[in-house]
């Protein structure tokens, strides 16, 4: 891929064209990309919890992708469980990308899946990463120039009001993140919104197993702000919102799960 050092206004540029006219307006006002990535959001997202209000502090941030994500997944996955190469393996295997795919990945956090697509889709392709969080995509603004890809672009949005026009990408993905959303279901009502006929979809989130006992599952989930899905809860979902060739991978207390759009 070409290296560029004009990395992010291309991508950002081209992300441009993929929003709905009320955001397309919004991402005119040059102020929207002061902080190196295109915010759409404005103010504050209500927190969810603890561990929601985690990932918009500066330290977590600074860590998350060396140490915390490798270190937090590996003790809810298992011993046994993919480490961050094979998640990220998983991840390209069920998004099924290819040259000139545009992809989004759905609360991106600093980017660290996200750049991990770019090489796949290559210089016709753009990836489009969204997250809440300033500090998380202000790292991940670092994190983009110093890898110096040009088809990367970083969009402050809420996973629940994406700001994007139906149907225009052809892979999303959502790691490590459903079970934090206020409402996981308009999520991935909008992730299906957004995808083209034939499009992917790859997420990976929490399911309950025999350790997280039914009764504790309330409390647990008030604590943290971490939801825990049922372990259909997430399948049936995609099922019902038409995604075909539905497959769901267990690990530990995590499920990757993969679907894909019927063609037009
Ligand atoms: C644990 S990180 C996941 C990052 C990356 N996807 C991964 O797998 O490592 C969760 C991310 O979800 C983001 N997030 C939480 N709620 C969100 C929302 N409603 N809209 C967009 N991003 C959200 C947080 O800011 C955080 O960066």
């Amino acid at each position: 891929m070409r290296p560029t050092d004009r990395t992010e206004p291309d991508a950002v540029d081209r992300a441009r064209e993929l929003l709905r006219p009320e955001a397309a307006e919004r991402a005119s006002d040059p102020a929207a990309t002061d902080a190196g990535y295109l915010d759409l959001l404005g103010g504050e997202l209500d927190s969810t919890g603890a561990f929601q209000d985690l990932m918009t502090t500066r330290f977590v941030p600074a860590i998350y992708e060396r140490y915390w994500r490798p270190a937090l997944a590996r003790m809810v996955k298992g011993i046994t469980g993919p480490g961050m190469a094979e998640e990220i393996r998983i991840a390209r295997l069920l998004l099924g990308l290819g040259p000139g795919d545009l992809v989004l990945d759905v609360a991106c956090g600093p980017g660290n899946f996200s750049r991990e697509f770019a090489p796949a889709v290559g210089d016709d392709g753009l990836v489009v990463g969204v997250d809440a969080s300033p500090t998380m995509l202000a790292r991940g603004v670092n994190d983009l120039r110093a890898a110096g890809l040009g088809n990367l672009a970083l969009i402050r949005a809420d996973a629940a009001e994406l700001p994007f026009r139906d149907g225009v990408f052809d892979g999303v993905c959502c790691f490590a993140a459903l079970h934090l959303f206020a409402d996981p279901l308009a999520a991935l009502d909008q992730m299906r919104r957004t995808l083209a006929p034939g499009g992917r979809i790859a997420l990976m989130t929490s399911v309950r197993r025999q350790l997280s006992v039914p009764p504790l599952k309330p409390l647990l989930q008030r604590a943290s702000g971490v939801r825990i899905f049922e372990p259909d809860e997430i399948v049936t979902a995609l099922a019902d919102r038409g995604f075909e060739n539905v497959r769901q991978r267990l690990a530990g207390m995590v499920q990757f799960v993969g679907g894909r759009l019927p063609p037009a």
